[in-house]
């Protein structure tokens, strides 16, 4: 069965091009996001990996490791590394998983028969601390990612893992947020003593708690 919210993300050694690694203890104490590349060479996955070494002080500042995946080895990505510099004026600067058994795409079911039965699809995959999936976002070859919606779920996970309150559509941070339906007026009184705007009984808006 494929990985669902809140299963332990599968733990696993690899090599990569900083080294080889155990995932979990790669992890640490902290956030981790886990994205997949079809192929390396590619174009998609060439500006995406410069887009995230571009931003890669934005994950660190909300504590948050990245680690790439593609289903060749580690000689290869070395080698593709500098198309990366080259092409998108940033180096490579965080670790990029070597999968050419696809041990680890398997494991994360990251391979789609019916999309490519031998490339991965774009995985995203966030763990928390806990080192348990928070968020997972499937996209396909030709689609690439947008960082600025990466970074704005892990604002969102980061502040609903710590405050009953959950984030509405298109919100970003520093905007209102809602108090969680299974917070009673009593509770979310004491949570939220300044108040908040109640549009009806289950639509409580309030300012973003942690700002
Ligand atoms: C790419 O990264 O550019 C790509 C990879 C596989 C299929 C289509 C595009």
């Amino acid at each position: 069965m494929a990985l669902q919210l809140g299963d332990t993300a599968p733990d696993f050694q690899a090599d990569t091009t900083e080294g080889s690694l155990d995932f979990h203890d790669w992890i640490g104490d902290g956030w981790a996001v886990l994205f997949s590349h079809p192929k390396d060479f590619t174009p998609v996955c060439t500006t995406e990996l410069g887009e995230v070494s571009r931003r890669k002080a934005d994950f660190e500042a909300r504590g948050v490791k990245v680690i790439g995946l593609s289903v060749d080895g580690v000689a290869d990505h070395k080698g593709w590394a500098q198309d990366i510099e080259d092409t998108q004026g940033v180096a490579l600067n965080f670790p990029l998983i070597g999968d050419p058994d696809r041990k680890v795409a398997d494991l994360y079911d990251m391979i789609h028969p019916n999309a490519n039965d031998t490339l991965t699809v774009r995985s995203v995959f966030i763990m928390g601390p806990d080192k348990k999936i928070k968020l997972s976002i499937t996209y396909p070859a030709s689609t690439g990612r947008n960082f600025d919606e990466i970074l704005r779920v892990i604002d969102s996970l980061q502040l609903t893992a710590n405050h009953q309150v959950a984030t509405p559509v298109n919100w970003k941070d520093g905007d209102d947020v809602i108090i969680v339906p299974a917070l009673s007026n009593e509770e979310a009184k004491q949570k939220f003593p300044e108040g908040w705007d109640e549009q009806k009984p289950y639509l409580r808006v309030v300012k973003q708690p942690n700002k």
